[in-house]
């Protein structure tokens, strides 16, 4: 037997995650300027860290914890969710971060064989982990055109006519790769189609603060509905490794299968991160959205860098940290054009292929300050005028 005879075909036939391969990218070029990863440049709140500082020598630290999570956390989370995010009916177990929580609710909910939908562009990391949990059958819906909304239509039609119908449906609300912000009656539209089909839907809400021109981030709640929820980006508290989940209390033996999933990956989430995580929350949304609201500058800068496109160009952005941008039509080797970004220009972005769309590119304009992120962009411009212009020049 080969090697390869020895490994999990769900690992085998898992995508390559595109972060390790820009990572390695990255670090073949010198002084290599990234808008590719999704972070923000922030640290958690200062007196969050301070108060967490204090407590590396208490023994609770070190032990393990109730696996749904501390339960000061989950009541001020429980809380949280109440006064902001208006879900009354849910229940809530903290997790190794978001990405965790979405394969715990892939374990619960999907058995391997069943299908689900995504919409595109998607989130790679979701498509992953429905890969290899064995739910292989992932069809992935249209966007429309010019808003990248999900064609809800589309998804009426796919639900009535795939037998057995698709067991799940996902959804990132504002979006990831794109930025995109699904309004209200779109998504209560999404919520009846699933409802109506007998299919859950799962919303990831990891960019809920995330929201530029007035626009304002919902959630809502239903016994078929399942929202996802991500300290990393909104706290700066990408390496703590904590997230969320809110599902319907109501649902008989929902609580119990998450809880066999929890107990065989992390236990529970770790401790001191989970401490820094309620102290952060005791700082208070108000100060995430004070870090947020000075991003739109940031956006302003990249999409300036992004005119080098074409008027028409640019999708997305009215939240996360994100902007979706399609590249002239002789360049669909959207990772080719990364690598040449890379190499000749010294900025790296995210092909749209591990998104399922070729010839676009996802440019994250959270993790620098603005005067580092003025660099990037002139750079990122430079390489896009020489793209129209000259092409792929060496
Ligand atoms: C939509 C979405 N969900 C989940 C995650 C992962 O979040 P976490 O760090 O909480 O696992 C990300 C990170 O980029 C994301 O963009």
């Amino acid at each position: 037997m080969g090697s390869q005879g020895m490994l999990a075909r769900r690992a085998l036939l898992t995508n390559t995650p595109v972060m390790v391969q820009i990572q390695e990218l990255i670090r073949g070029v010198k002084d290599c300027i990234s808008l590719a990863q999704g972070v923000v440049y922030w640290q958690p709140p200062k007196q969050a860290l301070e108060k967490v500082q204090q407590l590396v020598w208490d023994p609770s630290v070190s032990r393990y914890g109730a696996d749904e999570g501390l339960p000061e956390l989950r009541e001020a989370l429980t809380r949280k969710i109440r006064e902001e995010n208006k879900l009354y009916k849910s229940s809530v177990m903290v997790t190794a971060g978001a990405n965790q929580a979405f394969v715990n609710v892939v374990l619960a909910l999907c058995d391997a064989g069943d299908s689900v939908i995504m919409f595109a562009p998607y989130y790679f990391n979701a498509y992953m982990s429905f890969q290899m949990t064995g739910v292989t059958d992932i069809l992935v819906g249209p966007g429309d055109p010019k808003t990248l909304h999900p064609d809800a239509d589309w998804l009426e039609k796919t639900l009535q006519e795939t037998k057995p119908p698709p067991k799940l449906v996902t959804i990132v609300n504002p979006g990831n790769p794109s930025g995109t912000y699904i309004p209200e009656s779109l998504l209560k539209r999404i919520s009846d189609i699933c409802k109506n089909a007998g299919c859950w839907l799962v919303m990831d809400n990891t960019y809920e603060y995330f929201m530029y021109d007035g626009l304002k981030h919902v959630c809502l709640e239903d016994n078929h509905i399942i929202n996802i929820f991500s300290f990393s980006k909104a706290y700066g508290m990408m390496g703590w490794r904590v997230g969320y989940i809110a599902y319907p209390s109501e649902v008989k033996g929902l609580s119990e299968q998450l809880l066999k999933i929890q107990d065989n990956i992390p236990i529970c989430a770790s401790i001191i991160s989970q401490r820094l995580a309620l102290f952060s929350l005791e700082v208070g949304p108000e100060w995430v959205t004070d870090q947020v609201k000075d991003l739109v500058k940031n956006r302003g800068i990249v999409l300036e860098a992004l005119t080098p496109l074409g008027e028409d160009a640019v999708r997305g952005g009215e939240g996360a940290i994100y902007l979706w941008a399609k590249l002239p039509d002789k360049h669909s080797d959207d990772f080719e054009v990364v690598r040449w970004l890379a190499r000749r220009h010294g900025i790296v972005v995210i092909p749209g292929c591990s998104s399922g769309c070729e010839g676009y590119l996802r440019i994250s304009y959270g993790g620098l300050r603005e005067e580092d992120c003025r660099v990037a962009s002139a750079r990122l411009r430079k390489g896009l005028e020489e793209l129209v212009k000259d092409g792929m020049v060496q």
